[in-house]
C-alpha cells in the first residue's frame, strides 16, 4: 500500500491506497463519495465518474490516485448548498434525466463549461458534453437543462416549482433532485456492515469442456474468504424466466455455452483482493468447435447447443388467407433479405446485487427488471423457500430489457449464504458486454405483394433469429416479431414464420423494441420499394395501407379502439411535404408496438397503498423504475384520484407486499401498473371522502388489482382474436441535409392519453437516439463467440453532437382499457426509426440499404461514433 494525501472537497485527505488504484475506486471505495458512479472504469468513456482536479473535468477512473497527489479534487457532494440546489432543479425542471446514472456527470460538467462559458450555444454545449454518453435522454433535454442553468445563473429566469402532479402534467421526477446529484444510490452505492466484495471468473471460450477448476491460489491470496464453484450451490443450478436452460456455474466435466458463463465467484475483503483472486482461478479448458451460424445450428443432425432445449427454441407460425395466390395475382411484388445485428443494450450502471443475511436466508437488493422473478430462482438456486428471500428493488441506471434474466444475483446471494456476511457483486463492463443477453440479429426474407393503387395484398416472411446460448425471452422475442411483421397495415393474406435458434453465442434476449424494430426495418423497406412501383410516395403509399379502428391485423385480431394510426400520418403530413418541396432526402416510417404481453398470457396489475405514520403513503407495485419514469406515472395516477399532495407517496418495491408482478417488459408498466394504482386510490378515496385525513388512516392498506386474461395464443382457434390488449402507433420522418447527415426528426406518436407530457417527449427522444444507433453505428459482432469489443466508443452509441433535431407530436387517441386512457410508450419510439433513415438514404443516395448497422452511408460516416466503425469496414 502507499500513502498519498489531496485535498477533497475543501478538506486534506491522507490515505493508503494500492499502487494502482484509480482515483475514481479511491473516492468510492475510501472517501464515501457515490457521486462518481462507474460506468465503463478503466475505460475512460462515459463520464459518469467526472470530477474537477484543480478546476478541470477529469474522468477519475482513467486517473490514478498517485498522480493526483497534493491536488485539489472537488466533486458534487462538495459545490455549495445553492449551486447544488440549482443544477439539481434546472436539470429535473427540464426533465433532463431518466435513470439518473450518467447526470452526476453532467451536472458537474455543466458547472465546469458554464464558469468558461457564461451563455454556451447549444452546439457549444454538444460539443461540450461530447465526453459523456447518455443511454437514455438523447440529450435533448440535458442541452435544455445546461442552458436552463446558464439562464438561471445570470438571474434571466428564476426555475419554476413543480406541477401538482394532475395527469396531463408534467410533474417533477420522483427523486429527481437527489438523482441529479448523484444522492440516491445505486446498489453498487450501498454498503453493510462487514460487507465482502464480490467477483466472478466467466469462460474464456464459448465452447470448452471444464477439464479441471483450481482454486487453491484464489483461496490462499489474503484477504479472500471464499472461493465458490458448482460443489456449493446447495439447490437446483439451472435457472430462467422461461426454462432453466441457464447454469449458475459450470461444473468439471460439463461444457461452456458461452463467454459469459460463470465457473467460480469470490469474495474477499475489498473489490481489488477479489478481483485479484478472480485472476488466480485456473480453470484447465478443452476447447471445442463453437455453433455460431443460426442458419447451421437448425439444420437436421446439427449438434444440441444447450442440453435442456433442442435448437430451434421456438417457431411462431400463422397465415391468413391465401399468401401465395395473392403474391402470383398481385400488380406488383417485391422481395429481398433483411439483416439486423446484434446490439449491447449499454445500460450505463453495470449489473450489481447486494445480499445480507436475514434470518434463514437473506435480504436482496436487485436491480432487476423483475425482482419477484429474481427472489423466485435466487430461493431455487439456493434450495430455499422463497419467504426466506426479501428483496427490494433498488431503481437502477437502465435497463431496456437487459435486465430481466439474472445475471449477478445469484452468485452475491450464493456468497452471501456461505459467508454469512453481506457481498456485493459488481460487473466490471467487459463482463457486463459478455454476460448479460442482447439484442437479436435476425435474418429476414419478405415477398409483399400490393394492387395497382399500392393497397398490400399480401406479405410471407420467413425470420430467423440468433437466440445465443440461452432461451431467456429469444422464443417471445421472434414471436413478437412475427406478429408485427405487416407493420401496422392492412393485409389480408399472410404467411409468417419465425424461428428462434440456440448458438454459442451471447445470449439474445429482451432488448427495447423486442423483435418489432427488426421486423419494421424490413416491412417498411419493402414499402418504401412498392412505392417507387406504384409510382406513389412514401407517405401516400402509408396512407392508404393504415389500419385504423373496424381493421384487422395480421394476427386476425380486429381493432376496436384507440387506433391513432393515421393522426400520426396527419401530424407529419406537412413537415414531410415541406422537407421534400425543399429539394430534401426524407425517409419516413411507421409503426406498431403491443402494450402488455398479450398472446395469451395472465397479466395482473397489483398496488398497495399503505398509509404509514409518518404521514406519507407508501405506493408499492411490482414493476421496475428503469428510468422509463414509472414511478412518477403511478404517482400521477393516484393524484388524480385522491387529490392528495404528490410529495405524500412513496413509490416502492419489495417484499413487504410479494406482490409477483413484473417483469417490466413489453411497454406495460403504466398500462397494468396505473390500473391498479388506480384502483387502490379509489379504495383510499372513498376513505377520504368520508371525512378521514391521511392521519386518521395511518396502518390502512387499499388494494388494486387488475388481471388482463382476455388475450389469445397465437394459432389458437377462437371466436374472437385479440392478440394484445393495446398498441401504440407511430409516423416518424427522417430528413437528411445536403450532404447526407440526419438533420430533423419529426416523431408523431399516438401515446393514448400523455399522463406526464415531459416524460413521454423522454421516452421518445431517447428511443430515437437508440434507434439512430441500431439503424447507423451500433453492433456487437462476435469471433469464436467473443464479442469483438467492450469499449463504449467502438459500440456506436450516439454522442450529444450527433443527434439531430427533433419535432415531437404527442397524439392522444384514448386506450379506454389504459389508466386515464394512457398506453405504453417505453419501446414504439425506436421501432419506425431505422426504416425512416433507411428512406431517407435511398432518397440520397439511390442505395437501397438491407442490413443494419448502415455503415456505409453518408449519415453514419459523420457520426462522430460512426468513423470509428465505417474505419475498420
Ligand atoms: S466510469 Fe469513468 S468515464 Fe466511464
Ligand atoms: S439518464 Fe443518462 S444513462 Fe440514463
Amino acid at each position: 500500500m502507499n500513502t498519498v494525501s489531496f485535498t477533497l472537497n475543501g478538506e486534506l485527505t491522507e490515505l493508503e491506497i494500492y499502487p494502482d488504484e484509480s482515483l475514481l475506486d479511491t473516492l468510492r471505495e475510501r472517501c464515501g463519495i457515490i457521486s462518481t458512479k462507474n460506468g465503463c472504469s478503466p475505460q475512460g468513456q462515459c463520464g459518469c465518474c467526472l470530477v474537477l482536479v484543480d478546476g478541470k473535468p477529469r474522468t477519475s477512473c482513467a486517473t490514478a490516485t498517485e498522480k493526483i497527489a497534493g491536488r485539489d479534487i472537488i466533486t458534487l457532494e462538495g459545490l455549495s448548498g445553492d449551486e447544488r440546489r440549482l443544477l439539481s432543479e434546472a436539470f429535473v425542471a427540464a426533465a433532463g434525466l431518466q435513470c439518473g446514472f450518467c447526470i452526476p456527470g453532467f451536472a458537474l460538467r455543466t458547472k465546469a463549461l458554464l464558469e468558461k462559458n457564461p451563455t454556451p450555444s447549444r452546439p457549444e454545449i454538444a460539443k461540450a458534453i461530447d465526453a459523456h454518453l447518455c443511454r437514455c435522454t438523447g440529450y435533448k433535454k440535458i442541452i435544455d437543462a445546461v442552458e436552463l442553468v446558464s439562464k438561471a445563473r445570470l438571474g434571466e429566469i428564476t426555475l419554476q416549482p413543480g406541477t401538482d402532479g394532475h395527469v396531463g402534467q408534467s410533474l417533477a421526477r420522483f427523486q429527481g433532485l437527489a438523482t441529479v446529484l448523484g444522492d440516491r444510490p445505486y446498489v453498487d452505492d450501498l454498503k453493510a456492515d462487514g460487507m465482502l466484495h464480490g467477483a466472478v471468473v466467466l469462460s474464456a471460450y464459448a465452447r470448452a469442456k471444464v477439464v479441471k477448476i483450481d482454486t487453491s491460489k484464489a483461496e490462499a491470496l489474503a484477504g479472500v474468504v471464499k472461493v465458490a464453484t458448482y460443489q456449493d450451490v446447495p439447490g437446483e443450478r439451472w435457472y430462467g424466466l422461461i426454462y432453466a436452460d441457464w447454469e449458475g456455474y459450470i461444473a468439471e466435466g460439463e461444457e461452456t455455452r458461452c463467454v459469459g458463463d460463470v465457473i467460480a465467484s469470490v469474495a474477499a475483503v475489498d473489490l481489488q483482493t477479489a478481483r485479484l483472486a478472480a485472476s488466480l482461478v485456473e480453470v484447465e479448458y478443452e476447447v471445442l468447435e463453437p455453433t455460431l451460424d443460426p442458419a447451421e445450428s437448425i439444420k437436421a443432425g446439427a449438434r444440441q447447443v444447450n442440453p435442456k432445449k433442442p435448437n430451434r427454441l421456438s417457431t411462431t407460425a400463422f397465415t391468413r388467407g391465401d399468401v401465395d395466390k395473392a403474391l402470383a395475382s398481385s400488380a406488383h411484388t417485391v422481395t429481398g433479405t433483411w439483416q439486423t445485428q446484434r446490439i449491447e443494450h449499454l445500460f450505463l450502471e453495470p449489473e450489481s446485487s447486494l445480499a445480507v443475511p436475514r434470518g434463514t436466508g437473506l435480504h436482496l437488493y436487485s436491480q432487476g427488471q423483475g425482482v419477484f422473478d429474481d427472489r423466485r430462482q435466487v430461493a431455487s438456486f439456493l434450495g430455499l423457500q422463497p419467504e426466506e428471500i426479501f428483496v427490494e428493488l433498488v431503481a437502477n441506471g437502465g435497463g431496456f430489457g437487459g435486465k430481466e434474466d439474472m445475471t449477478v444475483q445469484p452468485h452475491a446471494a450464493l456468497l452471501c449464504f456461505l459467508t454469512k456476511r453481506p457481498v456485493k457483486l459488481t460487473l466490471s463492463r467487459e463482463e457486463s458486454v459478455r454476460v448479460h443477453p442482447k439484442r437479436h440479429p435476425i435474418t429476414m426474407t419478405f415477398t409483399v405483394g400490393c394492387d395497382a393503387d399500392g393497397r398490400l395484398t399480401a406479405v410471407k416472411a420467413r425470420l430467423l433469429g440468433d437466440t445465443g446460448a440461452y432461451a431467456s425471452v429469444g422464443g417471445k422475442v421472434l414471436e413478437r416479431a412475427a406478429g408485427h411483421a405487416c407493420g401496422p397495415y392492412r393485409v389480408d393474406n399472410v404467411g409468417i414464420e419465425a424461428i428462434a435458434a440456440y448458438t454459442n453465442n451471447p445470449p439474445c434476449g429482451a432488448m427495447r423494441g423486442f423483435g418489432a424494430n427488426q421486423a419494421n426495418f424490413a416491412i417498411e423497406g419493402c414499402l418504401d420499394l412498392l412505392a417507387e412501383k406504384v409510382g406513389l410516395d412514401g407517405w401516400e403509399l402509408r396512407w392508404r395501407n393504415a389500419i385504423d379502428v373496424g381493421d384487422t391485423l395480421s394476427t386476425g385480431q380486429i381493432l376496436e379502439k384507440s387506433v391513432g394510426l393515421k393522426k400520426t400520418l396527419l401530424a407529419v403530413k406537412d413537415g414531410y411535404l415541406a422537407a421534400k418541396a425543399d429539394g430534401r432526402a426524407v425517409g419516413i416510417s411507421c409503426g406498431i408496438k403491443n402494450s402488455g404481453l398479450g398472446n395469451g398470457a395472465k397479466e395482473w396489475g397489483l398496488c398497495r397503498l399503505a398509509v404509514e405514520k409518518d404521514g406519507t403513503i407508501s405506493l408499492y407495485n411490482g414493476f421496475t423504475e428503469m428510468g422509463q419514469g414509472l414511478f412518477t406515472i403511478l404517482t400521477q395516477c393516484v393524484v388524480e384520484v385522491t387529490n392528495l399532495d404528490a410529495a405524500i407517496f412513496r413509490p416502492k418495491v419489495d417484499s413487504n407486499f410479494v406482490l409477483e408482478v413484473g417483469q417490466t417488459t413489453g411497454s406495460r408498466g403504466t398500462l397494468l401498473g396505473g390500473r391498479a394504482a388506480i384502483e387502490a386510490a379509489k379504495m383510499l378515496k372513498v376513505d377520504l371522502d368520508a371525512g378521514h385525513s391521511v392521519a386518521d388512516l395511518v396502518g390502512r392498506v387499499y388494494n388494486g388489482d387488475i388481471l388482463i386474461d382476455d388475450t389469445t395464443a397465437p394459432g389458437a382457434v377462437v371466436d374472437k382474436i385479440k392478440t394484445h390488449t393495446t398498441y401504440g402507433f407511430a409516423t416518424q420522418v427522417c430528413i437528411l441535409d445536403k450532404e447526407g447527415r440526419v438533420d430533423r426528426f419529426i416523431a408523431a406518436h399516438d401515446v393514448g392519453r400523455a399522463i406526464n407530457p415531459s416524460l413521454c417527449e423522454g421516452q421518445i427522444e431517447g428511443a430515437i437516439h437508440m434507434g439512430l444507433g441500431f439503424a447507423l453505428t451500433e453492433e456487437l459482432p462476435c469471433v469464436d463467440g467473443m464479442p469483438v469489443t467492450n469499449k463504449l466508443r467502438e459500440l456506436g452509441v450516439l454522442r450529444a453532437r450527433d443527434m439531430p433535431e427533433i419535432e415531437t407530436f404527442l397524439i392522444e387517441d384514448t386506450e379506454p382499457e389504459g389508466p386515464f386512457g394512457a398506453k405504453g410508450l417505453g419501446e414504439i419510439g425506436l421501432v419506425p426509426t431505422a426504416g425512416a433513415v433507411a428512406g431517407a438514404l435511398a432518397a440520397f443516395d439511390g442505395i437501397r440499404r438491407m442490413t443494419l448497422p448502415m455503415k456505409n452511408s453518408p449519415a453514419a460516416r459523420a457520426m462522430s461514433v460512426g468513423k470509428l466503425k465505417a474505419a475498420k469496414d
